[in-house]
């Protein structure tokens, strides 16, 4: 084993065996390694082509990381704690595979310019991924609509039903919230891909070196134009973390709703056996692990998004030890929504199936057309608010005699107003009740297709 790092000359004595353990990050850092690797490559590129350093130098620089990374791809590269983290188990293990040139990797920076490189580098891929999960969960979504065009659910307000919808435009909903949150997390990649590179420590470096080219090397769109801001900015963090709470927010959402439609209370749907599980005591249950841990584990994710706030706070400039705090609320954010959109993604490929007489059962079996009722006067010239007190009082009397508005005779309509004919029963059917509703962004099944055909437009657009 390597021995425990001692500073320069200026140290006498290694760190307590305690305080190297707190100090250290490897144990989580080492997620960053091809990141760090990648980053150093680019730095020693620039290195050469400025001559800081020979470009034979840089060479063996080069070709030696990738050495490391081989070595770590294949298993071999277990840095412990006496390598404190992972730009120091990098570094080191460079200059036993290459000698003393690979003690000049680290000319013109500091690990302050390169874990920030480092972090962006990691959260830019992570960002990448996510997005593409966005998509595949919204194909499901939009191929579960396109299925459920005609199938009617209730829709509620304040969990009360309201108005039938068709079950498409229900599911089209959250294929919005989720077309904002790819959206978003495009936005927010716009400002991680600025490159710290080169701001050293926290004041620039006295070597000519070229920032736009390692920004360049590396896939950046800017670099950061002030080294201290450089070097102690967590924005990037923040925002790729609020994004994610968004997206968990939504998914979080649907969760809540599949786990009421599960119910006995609901029935809507019933579990398949590859996304449900059972109970150790209770052989009748079927429960909905799935959607419940997905409602779980958003709790954590916005807990990583307070955790970093107020890690920045009180921050005073420029790079302070309490950044290496971000590392685990952004690996630990990545692999939660990750995990979330897979099993979302799954619960609603093969999870869930609808149960359309159920469905069709709960529409006809209430007042959710009453507001239609109160359209048909309106559209007899009927003003709105008469026709909705009128309608009211038909509730009332039809809720006393334990009947629905579509069991009450054409002479009790009369009875109510005049104005009604024998077009009412069209009207009130559920069907009727939904199709009707064709105003843009309504769920009118006309609408609904068109919203069809723009996600689907939307998802064939890179
Ligand atoms: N492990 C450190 C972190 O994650 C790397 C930077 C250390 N810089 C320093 N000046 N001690 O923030």
């Amino acid at each position: 084993m390597t021995k425990p790092q001692t500073w320069s000359q200026r140290f006498e004595t290694a760190l307590h065996p305690a305080i190297a353990q707190f100090n250290a990050s490897i144990s989580f850092d080492i997620e960053l390694i091809e990141y760090d690797i990648t980053g150093s490559q680019a730095h020693a590129k620039m290195l050469a082509k400025t001559g800081i350093i020979s470009v034979e130098e840089g060479e063996t620089l080069v070709s030696g990381l990738e050495t490391v990374r081989q070595e770590y791809r294949r298993g071999e590269l277990n840095p412990g704690v006496e390598a404190e983290d992972v730009h120091f188990a990098v570094e080191r293990r460079l200059t036993e595979l290459i000698g003393d040139v690979g003690k000049k990797i680290h000319t013109a920076r500091s690990r302050n310019d390169q874990v920030g490189t480092d972090t962006r580098l990691y959260v830019r891929s992570q960002i990448t991924a996510i997005r593409d999960q966005i998509r595949q969960f919204q194909q499901v979504l939009l191929t579960l609509a396109q299925d459920h065009v005609e199938t009617l659910i209730p829709g509620y307000t304040h969990l009360q039903r309201a108005q039938p919808v068709s079950l498409a435009h229900h599911l089209l909903a959250y294929f919005e919230m989720v077309q904002r949150d790819w959206e978003r997390l495009g936005d927010v990649a716009k400002r991680v891909n600025i490159s710290p590179l080169g701001c050293g420590a926290l004041a620039g470096t006295t070597f000519p070196i070229d920032r736009h080219y390692t920004a360049e090397l590396l896939g950046f769109e800017d670099v950061y134009a002030n080294s201290l801001d450089g070097v102690s900015d967590r924005d990037f963090a923040i925002e790729f973390a609020c994004a994610a709470s968004l997206m968990l927010v939504h998914l979080s959402r649907l969760s809540e709703e599949i786990i009421l439609w599960a119910s006995e209370e609901f029935r809507f749907v019933t579990l398949t056996d590859s996304c449900a599980t059972g109970s150790s005591i209770m052989p009748q249950k079927k429960n909905p692990d799935v959607p419940e841990l997905v409602r779980g584990k958003t709790g954590r994710v916005f807990g990583h998004l307070q955790g970093l706030l107020v890690l920045m706070k009180g921050l005073p400039l420029a790079y302070n030890k309490d950044l290496q705090e971000d590392k685990e609320a952004l690996f630990d954010t990545v692999k939660t929504v990750q995990g979330c959109l897979e099993a979302m993604t799954i619960l609603l490929s093969e999870g869930l199936v609808f149960q359309p007489p159920r469905l069709a059962a709960a529409v006809a079996s209430d007042f959710s057309n009453a507001t239609d009722v109160a359209d048909y006067l309106a559209t007899k010239g009927v003003p709105f608010r008469e026709a909705y007190n009128l309608v009211g009082k038909v509730v009332k009397t039809s809720l006393a005699a334990n009947k629905l508005l579509k069991d009450l005779t054409l002479d009790e309509w009369q009875g109510i107003h005049p104005a009604f004919e024998a077009d009412i029963y069209d009207a009130i059917a559920p069907r009727q009740v939904v199709a009707a509703r064709n105003s843009y962004g309504g769920t009118g099944f006309e609408q609904v297709r068109v919203a069809i055909a723009a996600a689907q437009q939307r998802l064939s657009k890179p």
